[in-house]
Formats: C-alpha cells, sequence, structure tokens
C-alpha cells in the first residue's frame, strides 16, 4: 500500500480526481475493514482539495451516525429527511448546495462552512448505507467536476458495502 498521496502539480480538481482515483484504489484493495477504508477515504479528499471538512454520516438504526472524517468536530447523529446529509439520504440523489444558509433545514456544524455537497452510497441490496458529505468554506465550491470525481469515490466504497 502506498504511504504518501502522489498529487499532480495543478489546481485542476478534474486533474486531482483522476490522478486520485487509481491511488485509492490501491489504498483500500485487500483492506476489508470499511471504517479503516472511510478513514483514509476522507484523509485523502481532504488533503487533496483542502475541503473545509470531509466526512461519512452511516446509516444505523433509523438515523445517521457520524463515521470516519477530517476536519473540525461534527453533529454526531442525523435524522433522515433533516439537513442536506438526511435530504440525501431520503431522495437517494446527490445534493450540491452552493449557500448553505438557502438550505431549509441545513444543520451548521460550523459557520464556516458555506457550500456543500451530499451524496450517496448504495448497499448490495440498493439501499443507502452512508453519505459522504464535503463542506467547503467558499460559498458556490461545488460543481460537475465534483459530482462526477466524488462518484468515482462513491462507486468504489460500494464495492465494500
Ligand atoms: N451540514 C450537514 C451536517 C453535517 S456537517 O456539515 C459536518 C447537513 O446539513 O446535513
Amino acid at each position: 500500500m502506498a504511504e504518501t498521496l502522489l498529487l499532480p502539480p495543478t489546481t485542476s480538481r478534474q486533474e486531482i480526481y483522476v490522478s486520485l482515483l487509481p491511488q485509492l484504489e490501491a489504498l483500500t484493495s485487500g483492506e476489508p475493514d470499511l471504517i479503516a477504508n472511510l478513514a483514509n477515504i476522507s484523509a485523502a479528499l481532504k488533503e487533496s482539495f483542502g475541503f473545509f471538512w470531509v466526512g461519512f454520516y452511516l446509516k444505523k438504526g433509523q438515523e445517521l451516525v457520524l463515521g470516519p472524517f477530517q476536519g473540525p468536530i461534527a453533529c454526531t447523529r442525523i435524522a433522515f429527511g433533516q439537513g442536506v446529509c438526511g435530504h440525501c439520504y431520503r431522495t437517494r440523489a446527490v445534493v450540491i448546495v452552493p449557500d448553505v444558509d438557502a438550505f431549509p433545514g441545513h444543520i451548521a456544524c460550523s459557520s464556516a462552512s458555506k457550500s456543500e455537497i451530499v451524496l450517496p452510497a448504495f448497499d448490495k441490496n440498493g439501499e443507502v448505507a452512508l453519505v459522504l458529505d464535503v463542506d467547503s468554506d467558499r460559498p458556490d465550491d461545488f460543481d460537475e467536476t465534483d459530482r462526477d470525481g466524488l462518484l468515482s469515490v462513491m462507486r468504489l466504497i460500494e464495492r465494500m458495502l
């Protein structure tokens, strides 16, 4: 397993996603522990893009519970349908929020967070098993490049579910 990320000398997110994907595959292949892999994936995304907060909420019983993350401390439990994460869980769709203050019910774990993207990962039964939440301290910081790049990460995670 590679112990350091090799990142291209560019600010192009597209190029960074392309470079990161195979490294995430290498990092997680052969490791069966989901939490260990989610921990490294959150660290790799934080290191690669400098996002404000990167982390996972896992479906446990009837709510979402905080999993591995990188960034400031965050709320631990989110009800289905609540906040951006709960909305993603309910709708089973990627949610891009350019302005968190304009999203009804947004859960503000930090006032520094200005925009976010949340993506679902599905288990083998087609149920949402977890969501990835990425927060930025800049408004309108996520677009289709992030959606596509992070969807590839979710497909990688789904192989572990
Ligand atoms: N903003 C999220 C809550 C999680 S924190 O941002 C880490 C939401 O509204 O679901």
